[in-house]
């Protein structure tokens, strides 16, 4: 066989073929007998080509590239139903409105029996309070409502835009403040492109109350945090209605259920 013969083969062939070539007709009968023992990925010479064993038993109608894509868009769609839905609040410090707003969350959440379902947790746009409590004006008023603040002040992170599905901004201030961040971070920590669109403001889920922001109590008196509670308390509700309506699977009524 030719040079030229055994590449044309090749290039027939998506894998590569390992050509030999016998010195002489005996010769390349010889090499048949001895090297057509039926094992996959041997070399068997025919008066045409030399192929490999493996390609030609090879089954052609659904490759194992396209079972492997198969299983892993079942996997991801499994992931996606039983992942629990991430939500962020975030406000300057952390520790005043959106530690509160993941307090009342977190109870209105736990009152529905959705706690299971739910990865809520918070952050500051300043690392100023890290690592302490929330403000103790704000967690009494809290109590008093019997909603127990127990955050930790962190500062917000490149992974939150990962990690989670939904970030809350106290104000508009917040929002600008986060979609900064994200603009300075997205490229460097390869951050999905689509987060900003995860960035919401906190009362647009107010339903009784026509206030757009909710305001820093820090330097005001104790209304102040009256007042960041009763918005939190009326965006929670819808803003939980609101994902349960677009995630159904959260009440394990998935497409297939
Ligand atoms: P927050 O309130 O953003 O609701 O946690 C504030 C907390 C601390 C400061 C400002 C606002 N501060 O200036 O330290």
């Amino acid at each position: 066989m030719s040079v030229a013969a055994c590449s044309s083969v090749a290039g027939l062939l998506k894998a590569p073929v390992r050509c030999s070539f016998p010195s002489s007709p005996s010769a390349l009968l010889s090499v048949a007998t001895a090297r057509s023992s039926g094992k996959p990925g041997l070399t068997i010479f025919s008066s045409k080509a030399a192929v490999r064993h493996s390609d030609l038993e090879r089954p052609r109608s659904v490759s194992s590239r396209a079972v492997r894509a198969m299983a892993s868009s079942d996997t991801a769609a499994t992931e996606a139903a039983t992942k629990p839905f991430a939500v962020l609040f975030v406000c300057l410090g952390n520790i005043c409105r959106s530690p509160a707003g993941e307090g009342v969350f977190r109870d209105v959440v736990k009152k529905r029996g959705l706690e299971s379902k739910f990865n809520i947790d918070s952050a500051g746009t300043i690392n100023y309070h890290e690592g302490n409590l929330a403000d103790p004006r704000m967690r009494s008023a809290a109590r008093t409502r019997g909603i127990e603040i127990t955050s930790i002040s962190r500062p917000i992170r490149p992974s939150d835009f990962k990690d989670f599905d939904l970030i809350l901004a106290m104000d508009k201030q917040n929002r600008e403040d986060i979609l900064d961040a994200f603009d300075r971070w997205k490229a460097r920590d390869s951050l999905p492109a689509d987060a900003a669109t995860k960035v919401k403001l906190m009362c647009s889920y107010c339903k009784r109350h026509k206030e757009t922001e909710v305001p820093d109590p820090y330097y005001g008196g104790p209304q102040g945090f009256e007042k960041v509670l009763d918005l939190l308390e009326d965006a929670c509700e819808s803003l939980l209605d609101s994902i349960v309506s677009q995630n159904q699977h959260i009440l394990g009524h998935g497409p297939s259920n």
